[in-house]
């Protein structure tokens, strides 16, 4: 249930104060001639949120009492234009960008997104390669639009589900949202052959991890990843405290407690999650039942070999989720930089950046009282 108890940090708009762009010095070239960043990491990983808005008002990310009818959402005029997205795309995959996510707010909201992702699909790797195109949604317009999707050239969808009890959900996305509906709609991506699918459930202690074993029991064997995600203290607005959050080793030991599961090894540098398969009576991963995987940021930050930047839905260049302040690319696109002058950009950013937020949380707790300059998970992504 959304805790209306729940205090409510000041919201400080940082939306339009990027830091601006300075001329790019020469990028930082491993010996690989890949770009770097400050900490070593390359770029893989394009997130772009296409919206701010959402048909979901889930507590931990947009509540009702910050998001409500006198919220400000961004005008049309600032959103960056698909021509606009696909351009910079463009220089992001020549710095060595492999996949790219498309977020919100609820990205499906995003009148005629099939266009983009068309038009995204297009695009190459410097070797040639197409891209890993995938897309994060709630779910709720995934029935009707999962073919139409597809045949524009998505390759896989990412479902948020927290809940499989309609009361526990309609609570946790405050806009009576009913189960069966989602369910529906990852059926539907699934029949599309979106896959492999994965469905991110976040936990909040006391609100929905009476779920976790239902909706494992739900989807094992069903060909869906389930992932369990620790309630983050993104954003100003979701009340957060390290009381809300279940570790994901309580998670993990929830669910080994009534099936076992043996540890898979990580697909690619920079995963995000920890994946668990189930277990066959010998031991060994039993591949049809498929696995479950553990998102945990804040008891086990994944920083060291982050590869992911954030594109705002109005050409703000984030270098972390808990960043405060991006850097303005729709300002240098919109005066006429030319693609050069664009990768140069981007490439300077990168090679500067030293974030690593959930690595250092741990070491200096936030003052619970002092108001938070972060950007909104809702504004930026997931
Ligand atoms: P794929 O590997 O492409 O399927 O995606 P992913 O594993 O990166 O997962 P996804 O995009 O579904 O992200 C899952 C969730 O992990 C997000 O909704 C966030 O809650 C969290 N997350 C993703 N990226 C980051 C990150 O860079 N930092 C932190 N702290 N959390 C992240
Ligand atoms: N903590 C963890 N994950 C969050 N998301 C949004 N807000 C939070 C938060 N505070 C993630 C959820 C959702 C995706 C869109 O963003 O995974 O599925
Ligand atoms: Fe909308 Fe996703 Fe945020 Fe929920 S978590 S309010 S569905 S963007
Ligand atoms: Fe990357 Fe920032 Fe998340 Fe760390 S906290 S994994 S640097 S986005």
């Amino acid at each position: 249930m959304a805790n209306r108890n729940t205090r409510v940090f000041p919201l400080i708009d940082e939306r339009t104060v990027g830091f601006p762009i300075r001329p790019a010095p020469p990028p930082a070239l491993s010996p690989s001639h890949m770009l770097q960043d400050a900490l070593g990491r390359p770029l893989r990983d394009l997130r772009i949120s296409v919206t701010d808005r959402c048909n979901f008002r889930c507590s931990y990310c947009m509540p009702k009492e910050v998001f409500d009818k006198d919220y400000r959402y961004l005008h049309h005029s600032a959103l960056l234009s698909f021509e606009e997205i696909t351009t910079l795309a463009r220089e992001f995959v020549a710095l060595g960008v492999q996949k790219i996510r498309l977020t919100g707010g609820e990205p499906l909201l995003r009148k005629n997104i099939e266009t983009l992702i068309g038009q995204l699909a297009e695009l190459r790797t410097p070797d040639g390669q197409a891209l890993d195109i995938t897309l994060t949604t709630n779910g709720a317009l995934l029935a009707k639009k999962a073919a139409s999707l597809r045949d524009a050239g998505l390759q896989r969808v990412t479902v948020s589900l927290d809940a499989l009890d309609d009361t526990v959900f309609k609570a946790m996305n405050d806009v009576d949202f009913p189960v069966r509906e989602v369910l529906k709609g990852i059926e539907a991506a699934q029949t599309a052959g979106l896959g492999p699918l994965k469905v991110n459930m976040v936990v909040k202690r006391g609100t929905n991890d009476q779920e976790i074993l239902p909706m494992v029991r739900h989807f094992k064997g069903s060909g869906v990843a389930l992932r369990f995600i620790e309630y983050m203290d993104v954003g100003a607005t979701n009340g957060w405290r390290m009381n809300d959050v279940l570790p994901s080793h309580e998670v993990l030991e929830l669910i080994r407690q009534q099936m076992p599961l043996v540890p898979l090894p990580s697909r690619q540098t920079g995963e995000t999650a920890q994946r668990w398969g189930f277990a066959k009576a010998n031991g060994s991963h039993d591949a049809a039942a498929g696995e479950v995987g553990f998102i945990s940021s804040v008891t086990r930050a994944f920083c060291g070999d982050c590869n992911r930047a954030r594109l705002s839905t109005e050409g703000q260049l984030y270098m972390c989720l808990f960043a405060g302040k991006g850097h303005d690319l729709r300002t240098l696109l919109r005066a006429g930089a030319s693609p050069t002058e664009l990768r140069q950009a981007i490439a300077g950013i990168w090679g500067d950046r030293n974030d690593r937020y959930s690595a250092l949380r741990g070491l200096a707790p936030a003052d619970a009282s002092a108001p938070v300059r972060r950007v909104e998970m809702s504004y930026i992504g997931g």
